[in-house]
């Protein structure tokens, strides 16, 4: 995989069947064009992700909705004019135009416009090449299958370097400004039902929708498993309060927390996030961060769960399932 800078040379490579991982304003996408079989199959090998687990198709604007969708409800156009381009995902019914290689062969699809400038410019750059206003490009989080997502380039090339070739490119849009991954809204039924927690919060889906947002989905989606968004080392939820009662002798433990948590001696810090937004675009660089100094465990005082840190908590918890 070559980096680039030119959204032209990521766009070129899409358009002729290769992978190019893509920065958007929550983290990077391993992207393939949608319509493209090959190309997708390259996605799954490349992630080690089983074949049912499905993608999210990234569009280049709202007006492409219509196109991916059957019997879309009104409260997901809501939800789109209100916050797209940005970080929030909606499963619709499927159309036939998202295909059984994209949802798993469910008969929903998952779809977002990302707010990031570089990736609308190569989703512009690729309608011209397809001449297709609705083209999709399909792109799972650029991470192997259950590891934390990047939000750099370093971190794409470290998680798949080895599992691409020279004709897959990753675009450089420097550090991700969200850092967790989109908020996922299931809007198959006839309210919002929340899948995954991210920047957009319940609260705002609700007051945008006039409706009640639940967390009762029975919709599919691999990032709500237990365990995922793991790093090598064992993640450990903590207190403050804790924190300061335990007994640190050996120099192999790390800590996330808020800049206000003091670092015990003999542990190493490994963020001071100032709020919880800045909390949520550090925290993987940080995980990253611990497996690079080999430590054994990572503990977590998480933030308050309001807005973005309920996405935190979210990931945290799910980062400390073991197995
Ligand atoms: O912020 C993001 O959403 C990033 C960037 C690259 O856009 N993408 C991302 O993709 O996180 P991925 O594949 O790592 O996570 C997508 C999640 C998975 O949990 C998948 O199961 C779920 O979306 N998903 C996709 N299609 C779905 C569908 N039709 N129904 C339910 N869940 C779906
Ligand atoms: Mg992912």
């Amino acid at each position: 995989m070559r980096a680039t800078t030119d959204p032209q040379d990521a766009a070129a490579a899409l358009a002729t069947g290769h992978l190019a991982a893509l920065p958007t304003e929550t983290v990077y996408g391993l992207g393939a064009r949608a319509d493209d079989p090959h190309a997708i199959a390259r996605i799954y090998a490349a992630k080690g992700r089983p074949a049912d687990h499905p993608l999210i198709v990234h569009l280049a604007d709202i007006d492409a909705l219509d196109a991916w969708g059957t019997n879309i409800p009104i409260y997901a156009y809501q939800l789109a004019r209100a916050f797209w381009p940005g970080p929030i995902t909606l499963v619709i019914n499927r159309s036939l135009k998202a295909a059984d290689f994209i949802t798993g062969g469910q008969d929903s699809v998952a779809v977002r416009v990302s707010a990031h400038p570089l990736m609308q410019e190569v989703q512009q750059a690729l309608i011209l090449l397809t001449d297709d206003q609705a083209i999709g490009i399909a792109a799972p989080s650029a991470n192997r299958f259950g590891r934390v997502s990047p939000t750099n380039v370093k971190h794409v090339l470290d998680e798949l370097g080895a599992f691409t070739n020279e004709n897959d490119v990753v675009l450089d849009g420097g550090d991700c400004a969200v850092g967790v991954e989109s908020t996922i809204i299931d809007c198959t039924g006839d309210h919002p039902r929340l899948l995954r927690p991210g920047a957009v919060s319940l609260e705002q889906v609700q007051a945008i929708t006039g409706l009640p947002c639940t967390t009762d989905s029975t919709v599919r989606a691999s990032g709500t498993l237990q365990s995922h968004y793991s790093p090598v080392a064992v993640v450990e939820l903590i207190t403050e309060a804790q924190l300061l009662n335990r007994d640190f002798e050996d120099a192999t433990v790390g800590l996330i927390a808020l800049a206000a948590c003091v670092t015990p001696t003999g542990v190493v810090r490994l963020c001071a996030p100032q709020t919880s937004t800045d909390y949520a675009q550090q925290l993987y660089a940080a995980l990253r961060e611990a497996d690079a100094l080999k430590l054994t465990s990572v503990l977590a005082v998480p933030p308050d769960p309001e807005g973005i840190g309920a996405a935190i908590v979210d990931r945290l918890t799910r980062a400390a399932h073991s197995n």
